[in-house]
């Protein structure tokens, strides 16, 4: 039993909070005697601090403390954990202010609070200190042999010719590299801290899970998880640097207990792309066979991506290359190399964003080797059913989205052959390529409370980064309850509220969003245990019945009807491959005089399942495309070697897409119901609006001019 019908585009139910300033953020939350920490940092990448003085910081206007590893206030938890291996990660942890040890450019080694933000950067100023260099490694291609099997993720093979991707008629054998990329959201990250006595702590922070920085913060401070309030209803973009609880946000909530004063962090835009991860520089090998009609005989895919010297952060690279097509021999490797930098963490479409680069890429080429159409190619080599794990797809509609995305952009009108469209002095090309990522769902909790009025409030520790976590849980509520949009309201950011993972994995709507379908479902049951009924945007006596809510609720002595429910996937999951899907259409221009590329349209068609909330869900398309242009044409992270210092720490340098980058993104939904995820029907989408899009700009970019870049971002340099 689900939800069958289509869905209504709605407005954002917080749009109007968001435009006019009324939304507050982790960093606008005033309270009473606030104070406000700021970072200095290593200009060395590795080596220990051999002299900090701090006096003349300490003796500045409005100073109330300055920690670094010499006097920080032990964290209980950290102290405790040590090198446990129960970790998430292991190796060697870096705690901030732990010791004198420098791991990487631009650690903290002192923090400064004072009773204004800039007596604080002034104070910070004023801390000086002397270091033992060590050698340092942060260059990725100089240090590939220090590469080594994360715990995590093993090797993978099938078939009984392991070497058909080097015997084949056709061998197709290329390198394809993915720089660092920063997620930088809009929104810095940091935490304001404060406490009641020494066990009770409350927190605003800019997260992407209120219960797993709950949890963080219990563990670090071994307090109950229930002395712990997390705040976070309002997030300015996170793209997955809010899914850790970054050591520097447990440093702060330490120094307030010490100082009993609320402490605020707001990191500066540089510290962004050293402090709270980034997507790793990866190389990746495919080595290719196909028969020459065409038909896919051995895959090789080996990535080798850049980790912590202190962590091995993993991430599903080579996971796409497993099982998206039709090859009976593949096998994929992947390798960390651990360097002095801080630990990576994932970015949107982890892995298979940087792993779709290269598998995307390497089909085109191939499909150009067997004088193929790219997209005729994939059709011949489609995976009917999922090779790696042997199971039927619960849905898969790819063909029907490669049908409707190619009559979209007209590539069939096209002429096939590189470098053959000009228009004008611009040379024009068509690109194309798939996306994929794990229609995932996690167990979420969802309270309902049924108001006297008639109106109902939701609530879940969720998560809203951007997509509109609200407005889609709205909407189900809608559904379900037939209630209308504007007597419904859902709550989430507060750990208070019953639990729900982090909003990552493009998983929130599959699990946040059962947890309201199956709440509203049980409220229905109580409805009518009480005898009444939703009755056409209203609560009504149920036939027979003459009590209205309010008597109802006067009789029961209450003043709302309220039930929690929690919901997760169930076992008939497990025969199923679950995938959500895209397909990315481009048309380029590339100037052959200056190497420019524009993208000048774009097609994307997503397969997500049922569409919950199609307006959101258009911007989510919209939103992952334009960070798939950022990726594909300009973004880097550069790091200077000789210093393990990132030159382009800035959003001058580091360019993100801006709007005259990005043309009109038409978005395609197949919008059929997934019979399996959910009783929504949905499959996620947030990743797959990313995964995938570098490649049909690069394979755009090979049939207008003719090369191949195998090397993102494409800048003109490496068009002429
Ligand atoms: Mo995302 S990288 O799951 O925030």
């Amino acid at each position: 039993m689900g939800i069958d019908k289509k869905s209504e585009p709605i407005n954002r139910v917080d749009g109007r909070a968001k435009v006019t300033g009324k939304a507050k953020y982790f960093a606008e939350f005033e309270v009473p005697g606030l104070t406000f920490a700021v970072m200095v940092t290593s200009p060395i990448t590795r080596g220990t601090i051999a002299t900090i003085n701090t006096k003349a910081a300490e003796r500045a206007p409005g100073v109330l403390a300055v920690f670094t590893h010499l006097n920080m206030p032990a964290i209980p938890g950290w102290a405790e954990q040590g090198n446990n291996s129960k970790l998430p990660s292991g190796g060697e942890r870096y705690r901030m202010l732990g010791s004198n040890k420098i791991l990487f450019n631009g650690q903290p080694v002192a923090l400064v609070i004072a009773d204004t933000l800039e007596r604080a950067q002034y104070a910070a100023s004023l801390v000086t200190a002397t270091y033992n260099k060590a050698e340092h490694h942060t260059d990725l291609l100089k240090n590939t042999d220090k590469a080594a099997m994360p715990p995590r993720l093993g090797d993978y093979t099938r078939g009984s010719d392991t070497n058909a991707h080097n015997t084949a008629p056709v061998v197709l054998k290329a390198d394809y590299t993915v720089p660092i990329e920063v997620h930088n959201p809009m929104e810095l990250a940091g935490i304001l801290a404060f406490w009641e006595g020494d066990d009770k702590l409350t927190v605003y922070a800019k997260t992407q899970g209120v219960k797993s920085t709950q949890r963080t913060l219990a563990g670090a401070f071994k307090i109950d998880e229930k002395n712990i309030q997390v705040h976070s209803e309002f997030v300015g973009g996170g793209f997955g640097m809010g899914l850790r609880t970054w050591p520097q946000e447990v440093v702060v909530a330490a120094a307030a207990r010490a100082l009993k004063k609320p402490v605020k962090l707001v990191l500066t835009r540089d510290q962004m792309f050293t402090l709270v991860g980034y997507r790793p520089y990866t190389i990746q090998h495919i080595s290719m066979g196909a028969t020459q009609d065409g038909q896919l005989t051995g895959i090789y895919h080996e990535a080798t991506a850049e980790t912590a010297s202190y962590d091995d952060f993993t991430e599903g690279t080579v996971a796409m290359t497993r099982f998206m097509y039709a090859c009976p021999n593949v096998t994929t490797k992947y390798r960390i190399v651990p360097l002095d930098r801080g630990v990576p963490i994932w970015m949107r479409g982890p892995g298979e964003a940087t792993g779709a680069f290269a598998l995307e890429s390497a089909i085109d080429e191939m499909a150009y080797k067997v004088n193929m159409d790219p997209l005729q190619f994939r059709l011949k080599n489609f995976a009917e059913t999922d090779p790696e794990r042997n199971k039927p797809f619960s849905s898969n509609n790819l063909k029907e989205a490669y049908q409707l995305g190619s009559e979209k952009i007209g590539w069939a009108k096209r002429n096939p052959a590189p470098a053959s469209m000009k228009d004008g002095e611009w040379l024009v090309g068509y690109g194309m390529s798939t996306g994929v990522f794990g229609a995932h769902r996690g167990e979420s909790t969802c309270r309902a409370q049924l108001n006297a009025d008639g109106t109902l409030l939701l609530q879940s520790a969720t998560s809203d980064i951007g997509p509109g976590t609200s407005t889609a849980m709205v909407q189900i509520a809608h559904e379900v309850t037939g209630l209308p949009i504007e007597k419904i309201r859902f709550e989430l950011g507060n750990a208070a509220f019953p639990p729900s993972g982090s909003q990552g994995g493009s998983a929130t709507v599959s699990s946040v969003g059962s947890a309201v379908f199956d709440v509203c479902t049980a409220l229905k049951g109580i409805l009518t245990e009480a005898g009444l009924t939703f009755d056409n945007g209203t609560v009504k006596p149920a036939a027979g019945k003459s009590d209205g809510l309010q008597e109802v609720l006067s009789k029961q002595n209450k003043t709302f009807l309220e039930v929690t429910k929690s919901s997760k996937g169930g076992a008939e999951q497990e025969k199923y491959s679950m995938y959500s899907f895209s397909i990315h259409f481009t048309e380029v221009r590339v100037h052959p005089g200056t190497g420019v590329v524009r993208v000048k349209r774009v097609v994307t068609v997503a397969d997500a399942g049922r569409i919950v909330s199609p307006k959101t869900a258009a911007s989510q398309m919209i939103g992952g495309v334009t960070g798939g242009i950022g990726m594909a044409l300009t973004e880097e992270g550069i790091i200077d070697h000789r210093f393990g210092r990132f030159v382009n720490n800035n959003l001058a340098d580091y360019h993100v897409p801006v709007s005259a980058d990005v043309p009109h993104i038409e978005t395609i939904f197949i919008d059929k119901p997934d019979p399996v995820t959910n009783p929504m029907g949905s499959k996620g989408m947030g990743e797959i609006a990313l995964i995938g899009f570098s490649a049909a700009v690069a394979n755009a970019v090979y049939h207008a001019t003719g090369k191949r870049i195998r090397e993102l971002p494409i800048t003109p340099d490496k068009i002429l």
